[in-house]
């Protein structure tokens, strides 16, 4: 057998079996499907780079450590909107909510009730709690849990995780959302909520995703419009449930996502 070049590959999901490229003619193939038409003994190549992933790991510089030093801000590519943009645009949200609600009366409904805002979790909790001390008319609130698993083959599947406490029947209702894509969760949470016979129903959120839609949904607020396909993290925003502590609203770099 001629020698070859092995590169071993690191990154987010350290699979060895599908982490081990080979170099070859026809680019990088999974080491297995290529040890295999080459009759070579698998468990010895994968006991060998397992050994010198081993010895790797005991180096300084060893690329598994690399990876889980970095910080957060070493992970992203680019910031959308940073934490001071994101607070000077949720005052002004809180600040038209406060002035609409009075204006219409419905700050307070029939019996005295202030109106009832409801966090979509887990993503719109940095939003609410920011956006809670923005707005300057009585509120309560509220939270709801949401899992959407929705996929090529079931778009828009949602379920729901968690209800409400309290009962919303007569009650001015605000829900905040962080982020509305295809608009499969927001019209599953009007939905139900609507069946419920709020006074009044709105929805707050703060990304809007406009191209994206796949189910008309009618926002009356939103933080920001993000014109290009972007999956962004930061600020309640995951990605496979990591950086929602990210203060910023920010993209991955590749090698993360
Ligand atoms: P929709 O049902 O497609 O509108 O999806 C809405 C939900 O998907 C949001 O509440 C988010 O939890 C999640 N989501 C959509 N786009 C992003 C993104 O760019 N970053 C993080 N989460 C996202
Ligand atoms: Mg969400």
């Amino acid at each position: 057998m001629n020698p070859r070049t092995i590169y071993i590959a690191y990154g987010s999901n350290c699979e060895l079996e599908t982490q081990i490229l080979l170099s070859g003619d026809l680019g990088y193939i999974k080491a297995e499907e290529k040890l295999k038409k080459l009759q070579v003994d698998i468990g010895e190549v994968e006991r060998i780079l397992k050994a010198l992933i081993k010895f790797l790991e005991n180096k300084p510089l060893n690329p598994f450590y690399l990876y889980w030093e970095k910080t957060m801000h070493e992970r992203m590519e680019r910031i959308l909107f940073t934490a001071e943009t994101i607070q000077r645009r949720v005052q002004d949200i809180g600040k038209a909510i406060s002035s609409d609600y009075q204006a219409t009366g419905a700050a307070k409904d029939r019996e005295g009730r202030p109106l009832i805002a409801v966090c979509i979790l887990q993503g719109a909790v940095m939003f609410m709690a920011d956006l809670m001390r923005a707005i300057e008319i009585p509120v309560e609130y509220d939270f709801m849990s949401i899992s959407s698993y929705g996929n090529s083959t079931s778009p828009g599947a949602v379920r729901l995780l968690q209800d409400l406490s309290h009962p919303i029947t007569g009650r001015d209702v605000l829900v905040v959302e962080d982020i509305i894509d295809t608009g499969f969760t927001a019209n599953y949470i009007k939905r139900g909520l609507l069946a419920r016979n709020p006074a009044s129903f709105r929805i707050c959120t703060l990304l809007d995703k406009p191209f994206r839609r796949e189910e008309a949904i009618k926002m009356d607020y939103v933080g920001f419009f993000l014109e290009e396909d972007l999956f962004v993290v930061g600020y309640g925003m995951d990605y496979a449930g990591i950086y929602r502590n990210f203060p910023h609203i920010a993209l991955l770099k590749p090698e993360y996502r």
